[in-house]
């Protein structure tokens, strides 16, 4: 395959088969064929630059079904509090105009003024719980053609912000491109997404799904933001979403960079997040996880012992169609989100049921698919003499 951003070849080395769209949630009188495609992983050794072969298109997934709302966690919405004021201080003056993109239900916006900020929101679903949260958000995607579209001015922003999307976007040639439109000649930009160097640390493969097309490296963002002019100044690991990165980037030449990301840098190299061959050990630790995996499930149904899982996410869509594991193995998967329960989950349909439903229940082992927000559930559930587990060693 070609890589998305230099156009030149890509290793493929790991095959995770046939996968539904990780959100497409199916109703349980569904008629409709579930689409499926090839889950497949590819490394550009030039930007460092781990991706998907391919990708389902952005409108199949990010629609007025998309059924991820950032508010669904109290800890993300702490998160994205700390964040709004630590970027107040540190980079944004009183009326410095914020831009963000796949803004979702409003989260981050609503800690700053609505006049001086605006969101990109594709998904219809969460756009308008943005709006009525008094959220200054545009249905739309955030690309060159739609800036031109909504006349939006240029040179405008002092900051362009983005969570757990900058990764979903498959032309980030146009994305940057439009980033460098919009932001202001002394503008930041800073994003977080899911860090490959974490992932590789947890053997935590189930961050890849069809809306992760890329996985970040700090490498592979300094590589691919010096080819439109931007360096990387900063960055800084976060514990969100199972292990994160956040990178602030600047115009120009810069050359001051924090001692921080020289330090991160090095680590990078010293366990091989930017080479083949850390693609290579990843690969053969997500087969032998899967072995584990499976053997553990073997293991409790041989003790005549039922399995539910707790938190639907996207995630776990790539676990249980990777293992194979359907509605015969787990009875179903308790969640919170409104628009997910009482339907199916992708692929393996496994009914979802409402977490208030999970109190009452007599499952002995539950597969923790939410392992990320590990604390708040168990917080939540404490009560209960539960055996948790996930695939995570
Ligand atoms: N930033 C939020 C939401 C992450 S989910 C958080 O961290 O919790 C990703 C969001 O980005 C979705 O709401 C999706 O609809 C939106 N999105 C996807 N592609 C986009 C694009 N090209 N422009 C703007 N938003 C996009
Ligand atoms: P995420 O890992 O992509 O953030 O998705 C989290 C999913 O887990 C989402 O469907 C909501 C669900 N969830 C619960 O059911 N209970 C909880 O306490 C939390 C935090 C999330």
């Amino acid at each position: 395959m070609k890589c998305r951003i230099d156009k030149k070849s890509c290793k493929v080395f790991l095959n995770f088969g046939k996968m539904p769209i990780a959100n497409g949630f199916l109703r349980k009188d569904f008629k409709k064929k579930e689409y499926f495609f090839n889950l497949e992983v590819a490394f550009n050794e030039r930007l460092s630059l781990f991706q998907l072969s391919r990708n389902p298109s952005p409108q199949k997934m990010f629609n007025k079904h998309y059924p991820f709302y950032t508010s669904s966690s109290k800890n993300m919405i702490k998160h994205f509090k700390n964040t709004a004021k630590w970027i107040k201080k540190k980079y944004l003056k009183k009326k410095s105009n914020v831009l963000e993109i796949g803004s979702n239900d409003g989260t981050f916006l609503k800690n700053f003024k609505k006049e001086f900020s605006l969101g990109f929101e594709p998904s219809k679903s969460v756009h308008l719980i943005a709006k009525k949260r008094k959220v200054n958000s545009f249905n739309f995607f955030f690309n060159k053609k739609n800036l031109k579209l909504l006349n939006i001015k240029h040179k405008f922003y002092d900051l362009v912000y983005g969570a757990n999307v900058f990764c979903h976007i498959p032309n980030q040639v146009d994305l940057i491109k439009t980033i460098d439109k919009v932001l202001s000649k002394n503008g930041t930009i800073i994003f977080e997404e899911p860090y490959l160097g974490s992932m590789y640390k947890k053997i935590s493969y189930d961050q890849i799904y069809d809306e992760h097309i890329y996985m970040f490296s700090i490498a592979s963002i300094e590589k691919i933001y010096k080819l439109f002019g931007f360096t990387l100044i900063d960055a800084a690991p976060l514990k969100t979403h199972g292990g994160s990165m956040r990178y602030i980037l600047k115009r120009g030449n810069v050359l001051k960079k924090s001692k921080r990301l020289k330090n991160l840098i090095n680590i990078e190299k010293k366990y091989k997040v930017n080479s083949f061959k850390g693609c290579l050990m990843f690969k053969r630790k997500v087969e032998l996880s899967k072995n584990k995996l499976l053997k553990k499930i073997k293991h409790i149904i041989s003790k005549k012992e039922r399995i539910c899982g707790y938190g639907a996410t996207s995630k776990s869509t790539t676990i249980l169609n990777y293992c194979n594991i359907d509605n015969k193995i787990i009875d179903c998967i308790f969640d919170t989100t409104k628009d997910k329960i009482g339907k199916l989950s992708p692929g393996m349909h496994i009914p979802i049921e409402d977490y208030k439903k999970f109190k009452n229940s007599t499952y002995k082992y539950v597969f923790l698919f939410a392992w990320n927000h590990r604390k708040e559930i168990l917080k939540k559930e404490k009560n209960k003499n539960i055996k948790w587990f996930t695939h995570l060693n």
